[in-house]
């Protein structure tokens, strides 16, 4: 009995040490000055980009228009419209992130890219669109 208790508890440390790997090696960039965690979704990215510290950015959850290209928290190819979207599997070999199959801030933007405004894939010719779009 001793020794299954004894068992339990360094698989809980091991479980605690892993955990604490993982988060205290979550990566960090520079970002404007400050330093921001790179894998974060959509609520992390918005709580600096709601207006508080930065302009507020369009997003677009419900009614995407062309004026508002920022599409977020949406499956990845909506139900039905598989025909207008590059597969899944395409889009990871292009270097899209999708988090949980849903587009998010990251699926365009990668803040170690230092261009302007930090593009997962430059937007030249509408290149980044089209990497998810079908024309
Ligand atoms: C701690 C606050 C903070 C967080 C978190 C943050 N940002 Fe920013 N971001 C800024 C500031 C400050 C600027 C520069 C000023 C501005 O755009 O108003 C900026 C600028 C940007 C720009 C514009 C760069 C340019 O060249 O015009 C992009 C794109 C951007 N952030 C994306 C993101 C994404 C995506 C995330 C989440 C992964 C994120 N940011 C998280 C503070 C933050
Ligand atoms: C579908 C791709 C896509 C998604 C998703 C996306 N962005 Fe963008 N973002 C862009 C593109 C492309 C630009 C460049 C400006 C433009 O064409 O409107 C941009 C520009 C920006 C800028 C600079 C705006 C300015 O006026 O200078 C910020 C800040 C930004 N995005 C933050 C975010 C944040 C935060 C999220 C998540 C809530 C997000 N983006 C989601 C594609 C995207
Ligand atoms: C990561 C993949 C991805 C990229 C890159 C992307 N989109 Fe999208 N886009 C989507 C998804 C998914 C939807 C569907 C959202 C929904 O379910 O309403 C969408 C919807 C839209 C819509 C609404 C269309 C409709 O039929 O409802 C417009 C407009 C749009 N995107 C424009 C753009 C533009 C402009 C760019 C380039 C700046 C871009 N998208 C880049 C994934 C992407």
């Amino acid at each position: 009995m001793k020794s299954v208790v004894r068992l339990v508890g360094l698989g809980g440390m091991a479980i605690l040490i892993l955990l604490d790997y993982a988060t205290s090696h979550a990566e960090e960039v520079p970002h404007h000055g400050l330093t921001v965690t790179i894998t974060g979704n959509a609520t992390d990215c918005l709580a600096c980009h709601d207006g508080s510290m930065t302009k507020t950015v369009p997003i677009c959850t419900v009614k995407c228009e062309l004026k508002d290209p920022h599409t977020v928290d949406k499956p990845y190819p909506p139900a039905g419209q598989e025909q207008s979207y590059v597969p899944a599997e395409r889009i990871a070999a292009a270097g899209i992130i999708l988090v949980n199959g849903q587009v998010t801030c990251i699926s365009c933007h990668d803040l170690k890219n230092p261009n302007r405004h930090h593009l997962v894939i430059e937007n030249d010719k509408s290149r980044l669109c089209f990497t998810c779009h079908i024309k």
